[in-house]
């Protein structure tokens, strides 16, 4: 049954003086398309619509419209939030005896719909459209459809109005929400004081009967310093609509659209993202993806939203829009609006070249840039990525990233087994100029280093291994992909390069197979099988934290890449690794490495071996190159640091099968190191994920490009001409190198 109370947003008309700069703005950067169009003797307008958003964009031909005065006062801004009502006579009749100012009577439009209007807050106006609240009519009265001109739907990423936020004069907070609880039936359903520093306002929210419309109406405190809403209500000259507020299915998406079409946002302090998961246990999306878009998180009793407020362009800065995405939470960010006005504020007290009207409005802190810079400015080694990752990133997948299996032992002696050993440096070798380049199992590689495999890269960056491929192409290294990937190899070989596909056992042999064939048909040029994972290590940080993946990142090539047990968060439980559990075979064996060796014919990389004798075997049966690894110290805590077992690997397996060195790699020296102890090349785990967390594909071209720097140098100052230089080097302070000598 429809009461007259029952409200819902028909239009919201916004006044201005420019009506083809106006519509281009909202149809150019905010994805609307013009849908109809009006026009009287004195006004003419277009209608915008996006989802179940309507905007109407009316400009004044005459003096006489009652737009114009408002235009004079205000500049461009909401002049008629228009509400659908099944009874318009009704819902006027109960306005006015509720208080309410008629504008217009009840009458009937030439298209048969009835309307009229009364006042709302200062001179906006309230128009009552008959409709039907849930299924409203596709064009406000007056307008003709554009059918033929209207633009295509695929890019639209709005979809309702979720709120209006309203600036009154001090003493009219009050009074105005009676105002809709008197005059339309609204209810008051949340309310506060927000202080930040000696400024104060109060703020309390009305909605329709059934949350149609909802206002944010807020007052300055007058006892406090003169802040944004005093600011506001000067500039725009009395109360009015500071901000409209888009809801969006997807924030990420919604926000990523509108900012490559060249919508600005207000931008928010790295604290705010380094506190976040003190906060909140984020539902959805991930933290850097978050912090890069810069997007706001909230939660209340019912879920948690995200919100993002736009840079004013208003010549005020009286007038911007919020995009909003609601997980259950009913509120309005008001724990964000805190942090969103010591953002403003910190702007404000931070730039002098404003023009005071500009500083009224939230204003974004221009100069910072896009993606977060490692403190040192620029890195000047891979550690310094890590600093920047560690803010950048939430404390759980950080541990994931760094964490090591049991009491880390063997996370640590990768480095002290990299760290005891010392280069004996050659001198007068007179060659050219140093070269980095080499060969990596069968490709060319600018320097004898790839990208290992890393699963789940989308929990460090929104472009997870799509980012981490581009930039190992950039840089021109090889990149492992991981079969735990949160991209397909298909997306990831797009960028060309050299893409090695790293094969998990899995429980069910048929996938094995297909995998392999979706690798060859994807163009990888090698695979890489791990075989230190019967199981998963016990990784105490994952556990403690009962890691998850969220919504949005899923292993890309098991299953259908959807929703898994690795989802399901539980405290006290590594999900991801229950996850590996289920999947993958305990029990892989070295007949099921033959076979392997016989269903490919891409070269074979075997991943995680550590004693001399299974490195011959897996020569023996084929492979190509050998990994000496430890998985990075993330597998059997106290096992041997990989480096300490390379010279016996190198001695047991013939000089056709290539040797390859990973887990504890961090420098250019390291890689020097690995060559004089006989390997071929590195594979780089973590500080991947650094420049990945902390820049995305610019921040892994940057550790690529900078561990490249400290190689060339590291060979140069060893008397190397080129990697193969090194294998001639000698090293003391390991008795197992091959070269020998402690000296
Ligand atoms: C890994 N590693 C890994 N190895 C593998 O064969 N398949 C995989 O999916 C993963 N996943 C993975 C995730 C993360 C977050 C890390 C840090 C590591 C191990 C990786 O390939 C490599 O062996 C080590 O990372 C090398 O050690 P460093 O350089 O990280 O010390």
């Amino acid at each position: 049954m429809k009461t007259p109370h029952d409200f819902s947003v028909s239009y919201v008309e916004f006044n201005v003086r420019d009506l083809d700069a106006a519509s281009a703005e909202l149809t150019g950067r905010y994805g609307f398309r013009i849908a109809g169009r009006a026009s009287s003797a004195d006004a003419e307008s277009f209608l915008l619509r996006q989802g179940r958003i309507s905007l109407v964009l009316t400009r004044t031909l005459s003096e006489a419209h009652p737009a114009a005065a408002r235009v004079r006062a205000h500049g461009d801004g909401v002049g008629d939030i228009a509400m659908s009502t099944a009874d318009v006579e009704g819902a006027f009749r109960a306005a006015v005896a509720g208080g309410a100012r008629p504008v217009t009577e009840p009458h009937r439009r030439p298209d048969g719909r009835m309307t009229a209007t009364i006042n709302g807050f200062g001179d906006v106006v309230h128009t009552l459209v008959e409709d039907d609240p849930a299924r409203p009519a596709a064009l406000p009265p007056g307008f003709t459809a554009l059918d033929g001109e209207e633009r295509g739907r695929a890019d639209e990423v709005l979809e309702e109005i979720d709120h209006f936020a309203v600036c009154v004069e001090p003493g009219q907070l009050r009074p105005t929400v009676d105002y809709y609880v008197r005059a339309f039936g609204f209810q008051l359903t949340f309310e506060e004081r927000i202080s930040v520093g000696a400024q104060a306002m109060d703020s309390k929210v009305v909605q329709s009967a059934s949350d149609g419309v909802t206002f944010t109406v807020i007052e300055p405190v007058t006892t406090g310093e003169p802040g944004q809403i005093d600011g506001f209500l000067k500039n725009h000259g009395g109360p009015g609509v500071q901000h409209v507020a888009f809801r969006a299915a997807d924030i990420v998406t919604a926000v990523s659209a509108l900012r490559d079409r060249g919508v600005e946002f207000l931008s928010t302090p790295d604290a705010y993202y380094r506190r976040l998961a003190d906060r909140i246990q984020l539902s959805r999306h991930l933290p850097g993806e978050l912090q890069r878009l810069n997007v706001l998180v909230d939660e209340d009793h019912d879920g948690q939203l995200f919100q993002i407020f736009t840079r004013s362009t208003h010549p005020r800065g009286t007038l911007f829009f919020e995009v909003i995405e609601r997980l259950g939470a009913r509120t309005f960010g008001s724990g964000n609006i805190t942090a969103l006005y010591e953002a403003v504020e910190a702007e404000r007290t931070g730039s002098q070249s404003q023009a005071p009207a500009e500083a009224t409005g939230p204003r974004p802190h221009t100069d910072r840039p896009t993606n977060p810079v490692p403190h040192t400015d620029p890195p000047v080694c891979l550690g310094d990525f890590a600093e920047a990752a560690a803010a950048a990133l939430s404390q759980e997948v950080w541990d994931f990233v760094e964490g090591g299996s049991g009491t880390e032992l063997t996370l640590a002696a990768n480095r002290t087994g990299l760290d005891r050993i010392r280069i004996v440096p050659r001198v007068l070798s007179g060659g050219p100029e140093c070269t980095t380049a080499t060969r990596l199992v069968g490709a060319e590689a600018s320097m004898p280093v790839a990208v290992a495999p890393m699963a789940y890269q989308r929990l460090v960056h929104p472009e997870g291994e799509r980012a981490t491929a581009a930039a190992a192409v950039a840089a021109g290294v090889p990149f492992a992909l991981s079969m735990l990937s949160s991209e397909p190899v298909e997306k990831v070989t797009e960028f060309g390069g050299t893409v090695w596909f790293q094969l998990y056992w899995l429980r069910d042999r048929g996938a094995v197979g297909e995998l392999v064939r979706r690798a060859e048909d994807a163009g990888c040029a090698a695979l890489m099988v791990t075989v230190d994972v019967p199981r998963m290590g016990r990784r105490p940080r994952d556990i403690r934290n009962g890691l998850a993946l969220p919504a949005g990142v899923a292993a890309a090539h098991l299953g259908r890449g959807g929703r898994s047990l690795a989802h399901d968060r539980r405290p006290g439980v590594s999900a991801v690794a229950e996850h590996t559990g289920e999947m993958f075979a305990p029990a892989l064996s070295w007949d099921d490495l033959a076979r392997l060796r016989e269903e490919t014919r891409l070269p074979l990389i075997v991943k995680g071996i550590l004693d001399p004798r299974d490195a011959a075997r897996a020569a023996a049966l084929g492979a190509d190159a050998v990994v000496v690894s430890n998985h990075g110290g993330r597998q059997l805590d106290g096992a041997v640091a990989s480096v300490d077992m390379l010279p016996e690997i190198r001695d047991a397996v013939p000089e056709s099968c290539r040797v390859l060195l990973d887990s504890g790699i961090r420098s250019g020296t390291d890689v020097v190191k690995a060559l004089a102890l006989g390997a071929t090349g590195v594979l780089l785990g973590r500080p991947v994920l650094w420049g990945l967390g902390a820049g995305g594909a610019d921040g892994v071209r940057d550790v690529l490009s900078l561990l490249a720097e400290e190689l060339r140098c590291a060979l140069t100052l060893a008397g190397c001409g080129d990697p193969a230089g090194a294998h001639e080097l000698r090293i003391a302070g390991d008795p197992g190198a091959r070269n020998g000598a402690v000296v």
